[in-house]
């Protein structure tokens, strides 16, 4: 079965937890020649390796993976000590899937940096590749088979030439197939689960030293990474992602995520605001705060905020799991995250259309650097379907929702993702699909083909719709949400908005690119302009600073402008198409 490419997202910065279409490979400068492999595994360590106990000591039944956790390996034969065994050898990193996955690439890296390994961006030069790895549909995987398949004939070559490599594959992936990974792939070397990320220097000393398959997958109730900072690679440092908690309880029937990142919980509040502090004092200008459900955001961590208030849900929404009782809700951190700088902006993705309170939609609407802009997931149009999907909502629900959220902040830009050809679906349901999408109209969506994964629509569904027929119907959700995004984004065309400048356009070195708070991606000449709006005197446009573009045409990906003079949040009146027209 085909799998589709998601529709219009052409920034990192667009919705949900987004897919990369390439993997990235994001790389701190790498100093230091390769010089000689596996320097840092010491002699002691060597012997201290082959007279303790094997990797199968430490699980039931023999293969040949070590499954440890954290907590339970502080007294192992492999010491703090020996596990810090980078020693400048070189790890490659190559992204997959979502954005999760680029924050958690950076937490990794910042576990191994801490232990002394260093970063390439020249895959010939690794000691170490890694690949965070992505298994939400059928093809992200099989992408990841492609890409073994050539390294391990690399690391064969390698072993040639005694310049061994090792290969860890992260994430979701690791998580979910765990054995086969490593049986199918015998030169796997090392396995971590998205959990298991502050194990990685010990499992790549033990895949060094003992020259064994080492791995460790387990999944955690409380892990978040809390006090690890991420290495953030933002966009020339102007934005970065925050990630606020991990692991999905809604078990959308589809969906592989809450097995592969188990349950949610919450990063403490002030870990997060410590990272965002940081960030505006290295001059970030955007943060968006990442997780599979951010809005069901809850600190229970700090006793002062132990309250006995539980979950609201948006009207007409119902969860698989009991609401969760006092803490720190997503609106109080929202509220505390947009205080730290008035200067920056801040998004936040995915969220649930179940945890929209008013309370959430309101601090959206007056606080001036929320941005209005909500990533809404809708999946279908259909009751049918969306029970089905045990989304927890009717499209009636839904619906109302948009109404009150376009109520409470009347300029709004919504996005979504839908999936066509779900188990059931009839052409009947696609057609309420399409009419969705036309009533709501969104500027951004993320459209794709179902693919089966081993999930409860696997055990209880039939996966009948027929591959032609998912792409006929995936092709015209994707033909109607571009009539409709060119019909919204034709409404900004003669409106001024302000724009954060991300950089020289792709397309041409006369122009810049840079995004409106409702993320629609803006391309405009590269002029010097007005250092302030009535100022005489003019400067260059740079990235990383706001302009004000007036919007003169927009198609359904992007919009053209040009920009009329340097601004701020700060000096710039809440943004709204008409205010400024
Ligand atoms: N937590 C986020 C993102 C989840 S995965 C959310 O709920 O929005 C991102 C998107 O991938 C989903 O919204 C869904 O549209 C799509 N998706 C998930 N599982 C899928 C599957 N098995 N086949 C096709 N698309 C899928
Ligand atoms: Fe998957 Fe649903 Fe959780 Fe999103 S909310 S990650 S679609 S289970
Ligand atoms: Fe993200 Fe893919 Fe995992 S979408 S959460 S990397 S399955």
């Amino acid at each position: 079965m085909r799998t589709v490419k998601p529709f219009l997202c052409a920034s990192k910065h667009l919705a949900p937890l987004r897919w990369l279409s390439k993997p990235r490979n994001c790389s701190n400068a790498a100093r230091a020649s390769s010089g000689e492999k596996n320097k840092g595994v010491s002699d002691s360590f060597r012997r201290q390796v082959a007279s303790g106990p094997r990797f199968q000591d430490f699980i039931k039944s023999p293969p040949v993976t070590l499954a440890v956790n954290c907590e339970h390996t502080d007294e192992h034969y492999l010491s703090e000590d020996l596990g810090l065994l980078g020693d400048a050898r070189k790890v490659y990193f190559e992204t997959y899937g979502c954005q999760m996955n680029v924050n958690d690439t950076e937490i990794a890296w910042a576990i191994l940096q801490k232990k002394g390994y260093q970063r390439t961006a020249d895959l010939k030069q690794a000691d170490v590749v890694l690949l965070v790895t992505c298994s939400i549909r059928e093809k992200a995987e099989q992408t990841i088979w492609n890409r073994l398949q050539q390294l391990t004939a690399m690391k064969k070559k390698r072993l040639k030439t005694n310049s061994p490599v090792k290969i860890g594959i992260l994430g979701c992936m690791a998580e979910r197939l765990k054995t086969e990974l490593l049986e199918r792939e015998k030169l796997v070397d090392v396995l971590a689960g998205p959990d298991a990320y502050r194990d990685l220097p010990r499992l790549l000393a033990a895949a060094t030293a003992g020259g064994q398959q080492a791995s460790n997958v387990l999944l955690s109730l409380e892990e978040t990474y809390a006090d690890i900072m991420p290495v953030q690679h933002a966009s020339q440092g102007r934005s970065a992602f925050v990630s606020i908690m991990r692991g999905c309880d809604n078990m959308c029937s589809y969906c592989i995520v809450p097995f592969t990142r188990g349950r949610e919980r919450s990063r403490p509040v002030s870990s997060i605001l410590e990272e965002v502090r940081m960030l505006s004092e290295q001059g970030v200008k955007e943060v968006t705060l990442l997780g599979q459900n951010v809005n069901s955001y809850r600190d229970t961590s700090e006793v002062q905020f132990c309250g006995s208030e539980r979950t609201k849900l948006s009207r007409g929404f119902s969860t698989v799991y009991r609401a969760k009782q006092g803490g720190l809700r997503f609106s109080d951190l929202l509220d505390l995250v947009s205080r730290i700088d008035p200067d920056m902006r801040i998004r936040f993705t995915s969220p649930h259309p179940k945890d929209f309170p008013d309370e959430v939609l309101q601090l959206i609407a007056e606080r001036q650097n929320i941005c209005k802009q909500i990533h809404l997931p809708a999946q279908s149009g259909s009751n049918q379907v969306l029970k089905a999907m045990r989304r927890g909502y009717t499209r009636e629900a839904y619906l109302d929702l948009v109404d009150n959220i376009k109520q409470i902040i009347p300029d709004v830009s919504l996005s979504s993702d839908f999936i066509s050809g779900f188990c059931g679906e009839t052409d009947d349901d696609h057609q309420q699909t399409l009419s969705l999408i036309r009533e709501v109209g969104f500027n951004v969506g993320f459209l794709f083909a179902y693919s089966m994964r081993k999930t409860h629509a696997f055990h209880r569904l039939q996966d009948d719709v027929v591959p032609q027929v998912k792409q006929r119907r995936l092709e015209e959700c994707i033909s109607v949400f571009r009539e409709e995004a060119e019909r919204v984004n034709a409404a900004v065309v003669g409106s001024t908005q302000l724009v954060l400048v991300e950089g020289e356009s792709k397309r041409s070195a006369e122009d810049l690119c840079g995004r409106t708070d409702g993320n629609m991606k803006v391309i405009f000449p590269k002029e010097d302009v007005a250092v302030q709006a009535s100022a005489s005197n003019t400067a260059p446009i740079r990235g990383g600073g706001y302009v004000l573009v007036k919007i003169l045409s927009a198609g359904s990906q992007s919009l053209r402008g040009r920009a009329l003079s340097h601004s701020s949040l700060i000096s710039t009146p809440t943004p709204s198409c008409d205010g400024y027209k």
